[in-house]
């Protein structure tokens, strides 16, 4: 680690720092609370299970779920994929998604498809990141049972059609699964109003709680067609030897994350608090500025849609003759930002991007906290080592 001043420009992995309140609630739960949740007859543990459900009542508050059941806690974004890509697809079927994918859905996909268990097709993506919903109804079958996809990809940015996309696939009858790990808490997500029937996102990333969190919405009725894929204690019914079918419990065994989950719930209501909408215009001022200052540097190429309102806070990009690990390293021990290199675990995105062959992109992605200091000491950096303005 350097000794400079870090600037953190890697949020679409995990972002950094957190609002106090995070801190504060984990910090609180494992020195003073320390009790299990729904577990226990005493009232510190009666007063963990209020805050664990007041957290799951405010990340339903902000996807505007009327039923914060419907929220399930799970260990992260491919956690809660896995669980409503296996879920799901019980019997034989087709599935759709699209080179967007990232490796959390290909590969669950993937190993289910080797399996014999389902086919699976994936829709294109355009060299900039575009996906475009007329391309759909030829990728369908009469079988086809789920959609996935993905809000924003988390190499270019690139924001996914899901309302077009979604309804297509409802009127189809298919469910449609949404992988939000890039937008939720950065862009406004509403699932009464979109065509969503789950909804799957880390909660370590843009609803700033700790590693190790995670969120699937399942919407009313779409419980009938999700089955647990664990089973085991729940603190309720416990006399039945079968997992009971109450939600949240039907897919929520074990003693949850609780220290976890009440830093996630004090990201959410630190969100709802800034506003969603508002956050969103900050961050896309700054992706538009950093998106600008790299493309002026000769020899960087950024990837992604020219159209900044179709993206999120990620602007990946290569600099010529400069393989991006390298990049990446000389950015974190020149200048001390730190940002991701390599292929993102979406091979697709970036063969649709034609980084595929040259070891993918640098990808720098902004949190919150990101302030214009960090854009320009990034543009400054880049150029630097680019040889100009030296
Ligand atoms: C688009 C996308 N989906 C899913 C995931 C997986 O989330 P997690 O790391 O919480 O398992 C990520 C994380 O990088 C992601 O970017």
């Amino acid at each position: 680690m350097t000794s400079l001043p870090r600037i953190y420009l890697d949020n679409a992995a995990t972002s950094w720092p957190k609002p106090d309140g995070v801190y504060q609630a984990v910090d609180r739960y494992q020195r003073e609370q320390g009790a299990p949740y729904g577990r226990g007859g005493y009232a510190r543990a009666e007063h963990v299970r209020r805050e664990v459900e007041a957290a799951r009542l405010a990340v339903a508050r902000l996807i505007g779920a009327a039923e914060p059941r419907r929220v399930i806690f799970t260990s992260g974004g491919t956690d809660a994929l896995n669980l409503a890509i296996h879920g799901t697809l019980a019997e034989p079927a087709h599935v759709i998604t699209t080179d967007h994918a990232h490796n959390s859905v290909l590969r669950p996909l993937t190993t289910l498809a080797r399996q014999g268990r389902i086919t699976l097709t994936r829709v294109a993506v355009s060299p900039s990141g575009e996906v475009d919903p007329a391309a759909f109804p030829a990728a369908w079958q009469r079988d086809t049972r789920l959609v996935v996809l993905t809000h924003a990809s988390n190499v270019t940015g690139a924001i996914e059609p899901i309302e077009a996309i979604g309804r297509l696939a409802r009127e189809l009858g298919a469910l449609v699964l949404v992988d939000a790990a890039q937008t939720l808490g950065e862009l406004p997500l509403d699932v009464a109003r979109l065509p969503i029937d789950l909804l799957a996102a880390p909660g370590h990333k843009g609803l700033l709680g700790p590693l190790g969190t995670g969120v699937l919405y399942v919407a009313p009725g779409v419980e009938e067609q999700l089955s647990p894929t664990r089973q085991g204690g729940t603190g309720s019914e416990s006399e039945l030897d079968m997992q009971p079918n109450s939600l949240p419990d039907k897919y929520e065994s074990g003693n949850p994350n609780v220290p976890g989950i009440l830093g996630l719930g004090a990201g959410a209501r630190w969100l709802a608090e800034q506003g969603i909408e508002r956050l969103r215009a900050r961050t896309l001022e700054r992706t538009v500025r950093l998106a600008a200052g790299l493309a002026s540097i000769a020899g960087v190429r950024c990837i992604g849609p020219a159209d900044a309102t179709r993206r999120v806070g990620i602007v990946s990009f290569t600099l010529e003759g400069c393989d991006p690990h390298e990049l990446a390293m000389m950015l974190d021990s020149g200048f001390g930002i730190e940002a991701r290199a390599g292929l993102h675990c979406a091979p697709s995105a970036h063969r649709a991007a034609g980084t595929l062959d040259v070891g993918g992109t640098v990808r720098l992605s902004l949190g919150p906290f990101n302030d214009a200091h960090d854009i320009d000491a990034a543009i400054e950096a880049v150029r630097q080592i680019a040889g100009q303005g030296l």
